[in-house]
Formats: C-alpha cells, structure tokens, sequence
C-alpha cells in the first residue's frame, strides 16, 4: 500500500455513524473518500460535503450522500490533503485548485484532519508555490500587490489556458521559497483586493496523519 492510501484509509477511523463530513480533494483524499465509500456500502450512515466539483463526483460515484451547506446545520469532521505541513501543522494548499471551498469547509467543521504522505513534512512553508484564489477582475494589478509581498507570483494555466477555479476564478502560484510568518502572510494577502483567500492554513488543523519513518502517525496540535 502506497502512503497516500495508508493515511487516507487510516482517516476514515474518526468517522462515525451520523456525521457530517467535509470531503477533501487530491489524490490522499480519493483513497480516504473510497474507504468511506465502502463503509457505507456496509451501512455506516454518513452525509459528505464536498470540497470541490472533482470530489463530489467521485463521492457520488462511491455511493456517499451529498449535502450542502443549505441542509446542514454543522461539519463534524473534514479530512483533506496537504501540499505542505510544519512542525506547528500549519499548511500550504490549493494544489489542486480547491483551496477556498477546503477552506471555508475546514474552517466550519469541528475537527479538522490532515492526511498527507511524508513528502509534505517541511522544516518552513513556501518550498512548495503558495497557491492565491483571485478574481479575474483587474488581476494583472493583484499580481502586482502580491508580488509586492515579496514572491514571484505566476498564473496557473491548464494546457494553453488560465486554470479557473470551481468557483470561476484565477489561481495564482506564489513562490515564496521561505515564509517566515505564516499567520502575517496569510492575512497580508487577504487584505488584497481582488484575493479571495489564499492556500495558507494556519492554526486550522486538528491532527495530522502522516508516516515517520516508515511508520503511519497521528499528531495532535
Ligand atoms: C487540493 C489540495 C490537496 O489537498 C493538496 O494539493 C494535496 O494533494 P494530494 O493529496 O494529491 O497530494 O489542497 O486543493
């Protein structure tokens, strides 16, 4: 079994009958989402919330009820990858372009879980390009503001065109190399007109599953 499969299969042990769950998105999470698929399959009585259209698609295809947040009154649990975790389990995200929805989800559930393999684990954040939500609304000036912060800030294309987000917009990649202040950064970005929200998560996650060693872990902030 890969590491990507043994932290996502693990995850599912914190889901219990009658939850909410807030679904990740990402290669980790597909194993996590396939595991949940078959408890449910067995009976285990679970509603999902997706955090991308890529997510919901597979979660459907699993055989996971989907709610949104019209139908649901709390998240009790997310689980979601990461591109990069410190020792502090502060997070960069949005690899894969889903960072505003992982977002707002891991922010209104009440645990948030991380799964990622031990590639991600970083001494600092940045090695891995910041990835930036923005509207495409005057974007060239936005880039310019946030390059001002101190990184060379890119467009992300798919193929021969602008990636754009589920939710209509432009991803940024910031590579930043080293960030200093995780907590400063993510708020100096987001007081940027025209960001929406960036892949910073900080002081956001619960536990973290990873492997150390070659041995599966479960850290707790
Ligand atoms: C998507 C994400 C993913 O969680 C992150 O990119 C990790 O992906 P993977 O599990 O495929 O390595 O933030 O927006």
């Amino acid at each position: 079994m890969n590491e990507k499969q043994l932290v996502g299969e693990k995850a599912v042990e914190y889901i219990k009958d009658g939850m909410v769950v807030g679904l990740g998105t990402g290669s980790t999470a597909y194993y996590m989402i396939k595991k949940l698929g078959k408890l449910v399959q067995e009976g285990l009585n679970i509603k999902g919330i997706p955090t991308s259209k890529q997510t919901a698609a597979l979660a459907s295809e699993h055989g996971i009820t989907l709610v949104d947040f019209k139908n649901v009154k709390q998240i009790d649990i997310a689980i979601d990858g990461a591109d990069e975790f410190d020792a502090d389990l502060n997070l960069i995200k949005g690899g894969g372009g889903a960072l505003l929805r992982e977002k707002i989800i891991a922010n209104a559930a009440s645990a948030f879980i991380v799964i990622a393999d031990s590639s991600k684990a970083v001494k600092k954040l940045g090695g891995f390009p910041l990835p930036v939500e923005i509207v495409k609304f005057g974007a060239d000036m936005t880039l310019q503001k946030i390059a001002g912060l101190g990184c060379e800030p890119r467009i992300r294309v798919d193929g021969n065109q602008a990636y754009i987000t589920d939710n209509g917009n432009y991803i940024i990649d910031c590579d930043f190399q080293e960030i200093q202040s995780p907590e400063e950064l993510e708020s100096q970005l987001n007081m940027i007109p025209g960001v929406v929200e960036n892949g910073l998560f900080v002081n956001m996650a619960e536990s973290l599953i990873t492997i150390k060693n070659g041995v599966l872990v479960e850290e707790t902030r």
